[in-house]
């Protein structure tokens, strides 16, 4: 028996056949946003075969399956990323089991460093297309057609209008843009951000991409959200540090929490 049917037979005994509309990835700073939710049950990452341990400062490592507005969500809080062993596919299980269970749709989000001067720490952008800058892929060793993924539109147009809608609902103004992915754990050189600020990103991080490379692998629509917790290197006074990171990233909590509370309603 497969890992992803493993996870999705424990859920199922778990959640009595709880089936989610959205599923939800939340980077750091956003633990607190569960407590929207009308949670019906949890499950430990450690309970979920083939699921990342939680690795991260700020992540919990637990699904949590509920109701938020009156739309059924399951919430992955925290997410493992490919620094952590090295691994581009180490979200492969967790992006197919929310699939299995039945979730029409992901958002995701994550902390970012902004490489244009708009995008202040503390504010949101909506991410439209990435950049890849690590060279790997998650689909690695995958085999059929299917891991051919069609990455236009990745970033669901229809979605990304409704959080648009949503942000404006809150008076929020949202930051579009580009998300370039870089492996970390250390964070990039001045020369590497002046470089991807000429190949067009806006936001750059150490998470997601994987993340939205195995759920378009499994046909599955997405948008998703950058919390911008710095400057990107060389562009601002403060030294950048994974504490600063975490400040920011609970700062603009709030900010997130409004625009996807409406955006679950809106669903
Ligand atoms: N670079 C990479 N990842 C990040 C950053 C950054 O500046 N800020 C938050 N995550």
């Amino acid at each position: 028996m497969s890992q992803v049917q493993d996870c999705v037979d424990v859920i199922h005994q778990h959640t009595k056949g709880f089936k989610p509309q959205i599923g939800l990835i939340l980077g750091s700073g956003l633990g607190q946003f569960c407590d929207n939710m009308k949670t019906e049950s949890s499950l430990d990452f450690k309970d979920l075969p083939g699921f990342p341990m939680a690795g991260v400062g700020g992540h919990a490592g637990k699904l949590l399956f509920g109701e938020i507005k009156e739309t059924k969500v399951v919430i992955m809080q925290g997410r493992a990323h490919y620094y952590e062993q090295g691994q581009a596919s180490i979200m492969a299980v967790a992006i197919q089991t929310l699939c299995a269970i039945g979730c029409e749709s992901l958002v995701l989000t994550n902390a970012a460093g902004s490489t244009v001067k708009e995008a202040s720490p503390g504010s949101v952008m909506l991410i439209t297309d990435h950049i890849n800058m690590t060279g790997v892929s998650p689909l690695f060793g995958a085999e059929g057609n299917e891991r051919f993924v069609d990455m236009v539109n990745a970033y669901d147009p229809k979605l990304n209008d409704d959080m648009r809608l949503s942000a404006a609902q809150n008076n929020i103004s949202l930051h579009e843009g580009v998300y370039a992915w870089f492996s970390g754990p250390q964070f990039e050189t001045p020369a590497e951000i002046n470089a991807v600020k000429v190949l067009g990103a806006h936001a750059v991080g150490m998470s997601t991409v994987p993340e939205v490379i195995l759920a378009r692998h499994q046909g599955i629509r997405l948008c998703a959200l950058s919390v911008i917790t710095n400057y990107a290197a060389g562009m601002g006074d403060t030294k950048i540090s994974h504490e600063q990171t975490i400040a920011f990233a609970n700062k603009a909590a709030e900010t997130v929490e409004k625009i996807l509370i409406s955006y679950l309603k809106n669903q």
